[in-house]
């Protein structure tokens, strides 16, 4: 059966999402010349579609030369599928009189994967829904001051073209600030960006080719897998354990990693010890220690995705992959997003100076240079203190907010779920009993104006569609309360539905017998 997944919500029609995913599987040597593929009916059958939408791809694919149907024999892919000979551009299909843009988009790379998160939630709604920062406590009128005084001294600096590394005093700023905190980190090795998002991107540019391997979280961060389904880069899911009980840590599984890096030729692991996104746990000190051991072992640099260490609401600071690194393997990036405001977009990456040569010549090709003036900002921002005492301040402000939400769940769940722990960080982790489906639960929570993100959101592989994230930060203690005593509400009817329904069944069985 061939691996195709559509996705009925998606804006893109299910006659594109087809044939890009018929294409990509022909591009990547999946489906290779002469193979021949599912007639148009059985194909609808299988993907739940209209006969319609199958032969609509199929007919695109026919006319880029692709595929080619024949009668009685059926379809099968063309010669000129190979991947080198140039196809002329198909035109471009007319409708109602206009060019049918869909069909001149390129492949469609899975992008899709964080717009769904980003989606914004009914008016009025409680939002679990996204791991942001409260924005009731952004500190407007010190930016305010900070950005007249950028205006009024290095204005005219601001406005012109700059370093692709970076503005020169937020580097400076920042040096001092990473090495109070312990790390080796000069201005050679350091390189600012448009946030972690962007340093993914410059990293995925920068090192992957099509086909690439690479071991991430499963679930993880939506925003890296659509990057690396972009690049075409094949990505190796480990499982992470949420649960720690005798015998077991949280975090990412080091034993399924070493199995990964055994059985596959990997090019960079991306990970996120500290309370990860989605489940919220933190890799302990001696895992951190024994998965350097193993990436040292196979030579595989790890990419650590810092955003949220700084967040800490209780427990024992950890040190970072980056601070225990001994053969110079890890590369760290790290944000101003989840510390300070995700809406200025900088952030930064620590990498060995000939990884930063590299990625400073992919950041010039993509965008130039980060934002000067939010650059300018952040630096006085962070010179004049304000960043150390905004953390310190909001770090206070989620634990109480974390608080509130571990007791009303306590308070307000039926037996049945279980959910993580974080130690800091902005969300939280939840499975339902098996056989729920926390999309389904959604729709009945919506219509009591309570939203989260469905766990199936954040795996690329072996979704448990029984879990999901609540994101608590930018939600105050009472609107938590309020949340999680409608989730809990509603959860408990759908399990009491789900019980009179299996009491029903049984008696049934029995009334048969
Ligand atoms: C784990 C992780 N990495 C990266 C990002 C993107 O961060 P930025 O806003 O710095 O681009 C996020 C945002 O939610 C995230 O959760």
């Amino acid at each position: 059966m061939l691996p195709l997944h559509l996705q009925p919500e998606s804006h893109v029609p299910l006659y594109i999402q087809l044939r890009d995913q018929l294409r990509a599987l022909v591009h990547a040597g999946d489906l290779r010349t002469g193979d021949r593929i599912p007639a148009s009916r059985e194909l609808a059958v299988q993907l739940g579609v209209h006969r319609t939408t199958v032969a609509n791809a199929y007919a695109e694919l026919e006319s880029e030369g692709l595929i080619r149907g024949h009668v009685g024999r059926g379809t099968f892919i063309q010669e000129a599928a190979a991947p080198l000979q140039i196809t002329p551009a198909p035109h471009p299909a007319k409708m109602n009189g206009g060019v049918r843009w869909e069909s001149l988009f390129a492949d469609e790379r899975g992008e899709e994967a964080l717009s769904r998160l980003t989606q914004a939630a009914p008016r009025g709604a409680i939002s679990f829904v996204m791991a942001r920062p409260a924005s009731e406590f952004f500190p407007v009128e010190e930016l305010r001051k900070c950005t007249n005084a950028v205006w009024r001294r290095e204005g005219a600096d601001v406005l012109q073209f700059g370093p692709s590394d970076g503005y020169p005093p937020l580097k400076h700023v920042l040096i001092e600030m990473l090495r109070s905190e312990g790390y080796d980190v000069r201005d050679e090795s350091l390189l600012i960006t448009d946030g972690c998002q962007q340093a993914l991107d410059l990293l995925c540019k920068a090192f992957l080719r099509p086909g690439d391997s690479v071991i991430t979280e499963n679930p993880t961060y939506p925003g890296s897998l659509a990057i690396f389904a972009g690049a075409r880069v094949r990505t190796l899911g480990v499982p992470v354990k949420t649960e720690a009980g005798p015998g077991t840590t949280p975090g990412v599984d080091l034993v399924a990693i070493e199995a990964a890096l055994m059985q596959n030729r990997v090019k960079m692991m991306v990970l996120t010890p500290d309370f990860h996104n989605p489940t919220g746990t933190t890799l302990p000190v001696a895992e951190r220690r024994r998965l350097l051991e193993i990436a040292t072992r196979y030579q595989v640099p790890v990419v650590e995705d810092h955003i949220y260490a700084r967040l800490r609401a209780r427990g024992e600071r950890i040190p970072s992959l980056k601070q225990l690194d001994r053969s110079n393997l890890v590369i760290q990036i790290d944000s101003f997003s989840k510390v300070a405001f995700p809406g200025l977009r900088v952030g930064w990456i620590i990498a060995p100076p000939s990884v930063i040569d590299r990625l400073r010549l992919v950041k010039q090709a993509t965008d130039l240079h980060t934002d000067q003036l939010a650059q300018a900002v952040l630096a006085e921002f962070t010179r004049r203190g304000h960043l150390a005492r905004h953390i310190e301040r909001t770090r206070k402000i989620y634990s109480a907010r974390l608080a509130a939400l571990e007791q009303a769940l306590a308070r307000c769940m039926p037996p049945g779920p279980t959910w993580t722990r974080p130690e800091g960080g902005m969300c939280v982790w939840v499975e339902l009993p098996p056989g729920f489906d926390s999309t389904e639960l959604l729709i009945h929570v919506r219509e009591r104006g309570v939203v989260f993100a469905p766990g199936r959101y954040f795996y690329f592989q072996d979704p448990h569609p029984n879990t999901l994230r609540l994101g608590f930060a930018g939600l105050g203690e009472r609107e938590i309360a309020r949340g999680v005593a409608i989730l809990g509400d509603v959860l408990r009817t759908e399990m009491h539905k789900r019980q009179r329904g299996t009491r029903r069944a049984e008696l049934a069985r029995v009334a048969l017998v």
